[in-house]
């Protein structure tokens, strides 16, 4: 599955529109995560995973920079990727499932507050991006 010129340019628009906003939503998604699907929390165990949390807001910039970085990498996102997908599968093993379930609230989080662009194609396209950065982050969990 590659992503079309249409698709990135999809994901751009929402990306650019979201501008500074971005590391705001990927901390929304992470709380979301944490409380839709708590057995995500186990790989954080020393963590203040409550709501507002200044942990889970730090991590959410990261998250986010990250993000931005696919983003702007699109056209190679494995190799975009390479060091955070050596860090989750051989550092911190993070069972690919997972992944599944913070994409899964990015979306449900993105339609929250971008209504108005949220059309299913808007849908179908971002939906192909997190799965992407999904098989890239987890390309090395064998
Ligand atoms: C779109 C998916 C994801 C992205 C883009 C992402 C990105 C990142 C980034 C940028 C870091 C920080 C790396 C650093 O400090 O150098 C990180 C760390 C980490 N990630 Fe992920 N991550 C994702 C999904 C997940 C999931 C689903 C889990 C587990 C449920 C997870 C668990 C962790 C853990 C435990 C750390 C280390 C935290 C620490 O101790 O500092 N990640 N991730």
């Amino acid at each position: 599955m590659a992503l079309s010129d249409r698709d990135q340019a999809m994901v751009r628009a929402l990306w650019n529109k979201m501008d500074t906003n971005v590391c705001i939503y990927a901390t929304e998604a992470l709380e979301r995560t944490f409380l839709a699907f708590p057995s995500t929390k186990t790989y954080f165990p020393h963590w203040d995973l409550s709501t507002g949390s200044a942990q889970v807001k730090a991590h959410g910039q990261k998250v986010a920079d990250a993000l931005t970085l696919a983003v702007n990498q699109m056209y190679d996102l494995p190799n975009a990727l390479s060091a955070l997908s050596d860090l989750h599968a051989h550092k911190l093993r993070v069972d690919p499932t997972n992944f599944q379930f913070l994409v899964h609230c990015l979306l449900v989080t993105l339609a929250r507050h971008y209504p108005g662009d949220f059309s299913p194609a808007m849908q179908a396209s971002l939906d192909k991006f997190l799965s992407l950065v999904t098989s890239a982050l987890a390309s090395k969990y064998r």
